[in-house]
């Protein structure tokens, strides 16, 4: 791959505007007017595996998270406010967790030398490995990282489905249902890993919350801005 440096970046956007113009005069008029996305994707920040592009969804069209090893925790409000967002807001139907193999943050997590900060963000995925323990029996070193690759994306699956804008959503009838996919950097092909859940009853009754009374306030797409008006007046 040829090496870019960042002046080229930005004439490879003047490109793309012009191929995009080329293909639709309106198109990014169109993109203005699309703030709707059915879905959510929650993945690792690893520059192989691109978003969008490779489930044919337009920008405008999914809303995305990342980051390294596609984490879903209870006391991140960087991916809690971005799923609040998503389904309180936008009304997304589908939140994909994608994960992929050979990822470096499970990989990482496996490893006892010092990384550095991401090793307090991905110790958890060592529980995940000892959850699940017995299923390593028999792996060699490689197949045991394919399988914690997918059983930290089963993880992140069910740490969705225990929080509560997951299950307040359920309980008031919004559609939503929560995915677990993982991805092949090798083939560039996504596997559904048969962990989705859509409602209450897919949740462990411990981990279930009681329903969101009526009364309380929802963020609303289409507020005013009154911070900026009381600041700026
Ligand atoms: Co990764």
């Amino acid at each position: 791959m040829s090496r870019l440096n960042p002046q080229d970046l930005l004439t490879n956007n003047r490109k793309w505007v012009e191929d995009r113009l080329a293909g639709d005069p309106d198109y990014f008029e169109d993109l203005a007017q699309q703030t709707s996305p059915r879905y959510m994707w929650i993945g690792c920040s690893d520059s192989r595996v691109a978003a969008n592009e490779m489930i044919g969804l337009a920008p405008g069209q999914v809303f995305v998270h990342r980051n390294v090893a596609n984490q879903v925790k209870h006391a991140d409000f960087n991916c809690l406010a971005a799923v609040q967002y998503a389904v309180d807001v936008l009304k997304v139907e589908h939140i994909i967790i994608a994960g992929h193999y050979d990822c470096g943050g499970v990989r990482a997590a496996m490893q006892s030398r010092h990384s550095g900060m991401v090793d307090n963000w991905i110790r958890c995925i060592r529980d995940t490995y000892m959850k699940y323990r017995p299923e390593f029996a028999g792996c060699t070193q490689e197949s045991a990282l394919d399988l914690l690759c997918e059983l930290n994306v089963r993880q992140q699956v069910e740490n969705l489905s225990h929080s509560r804008i997951v299950q307040n959503a359920w309980n008031r009838g919004q559609a939503l249902a929560i995915h677990g996919w993982i991805y092949s950097v090798r083939d560039g092909l996504l596997w559904d890993s048969g962990v989705s859940r859509a409602c209450t009853l897919d949740v462990e009754p411990v981990y279930r919350v009681s329903p969101l009374s009526e009364t309380s306030a929802m963020p609303t797409k289409n507020s005013d801005l009154t911070f900026f008006d009381a600041v700026n007046s």
